[in-house]
């Protein structure tokens, strides 16, 4: 997977991205991350890329010909042509992320982000160039590099070889008919006074499993009602 990132903070972006996971996978070999400034296609000597809105309002918008050029200047080293690559601009107005968007995306062999600022981008560029608005959640950011870093991550961690244990992925929540992850624990068996559920010590795998299916209907109940009444409804249980 090759991810290029049009922005105007292209250092956040490959800061966030060199740590961790992603930045391990990327040094494998296994995802590879390219950066645009935007600003560098200012059209104008002061070396602004934004722009006042038509027809008023708050703020600034940011102008069609620089986001344009950064495009350009990612299709060109991906050696693409336009159409040939998705571009996700990141947006408040856009489809809400979900681990299916995730799994959809990690099947292409690359991606362009966009991400925004400001009062967002003039409208033609983005029906021009892009071909997936995502949303990470109803609130707003003030730009779009940490929302891309999500759908990043997201979809990375999909790539085989990406995570260690290739066992993760499956069996974390989402991934999971619909429930949430179950409570998991770790030594010592007892932290201020807390201890670990009798169950998961029994070395009953049977009996661990059935507590675990339990544990998720609960939490999920508790934390997501919505995902629980999906679920229950998909099973036909109303
Ligand atoms: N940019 C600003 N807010 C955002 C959000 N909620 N999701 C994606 N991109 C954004």
């Amino acid at each position: 997977m090759k991810y290029e990132v049009l922005s105007i903070f292209p250092d956040m972006v490959d800061s966030a991205f060199r740590t961790g996971v992603t930045g391990r996978a990327s040094g494998e070999g296994l995802i590879e991350l390219d950066t645009v400034n935007i600003r560098n296609y200012s059209t104008n000597s002061y070396g602004s890329i934004d722009g006042y809105t038509y027809g008023g309002g708050a703020g600034m918008l940011m102008q069609c010909e620089p986001v344009y050029q950064a495009y350009l200047e990612a299709l060109k080293r991906l050696e693409r042509k336009h159409g040939e690559v998705r571009v996700v601009y990141m947006t408040p107005v856009g489809e809400v992320f979900s681990q299916k968007k995730a799994e959809e995306l990690s099947k292409e062999e690359e991606l362009i982000f966009l991400c925004g600022h400001y009062e967002g981008i003039d409208e033609r560029v983005i029906d021009e160039i892009v071909t997936d608005r995502i949303s990470i959640g109803d609130y707003v950011l003030t730009g779009g590099e940490l929302s891309a870093l999500v759908v990043m991550d997201a979809v990375a961690r999909l790539i085989p070889g990406v995570l260690k244990n290739d066992e993760s992925a499956e069996t974390e929540s989402f991934n999971t008919g619909g429930l949430l992850e179950y409570p998991q624990y770790t030594r010592p068996p007892e932290w201020h006074e807390k201890t670990v559920p009798d169950i998961l010590v029994s070395g009953d795998h049977a009996k661990v499993d059935k507590y675990r299916m339990r544990e998720m209907r609960r939490v999920t109940k508790e934390y997501r009602p919505d995902l629980y009444t999906a679920y229950m409804e998909e099973r036909g249980i109303y």
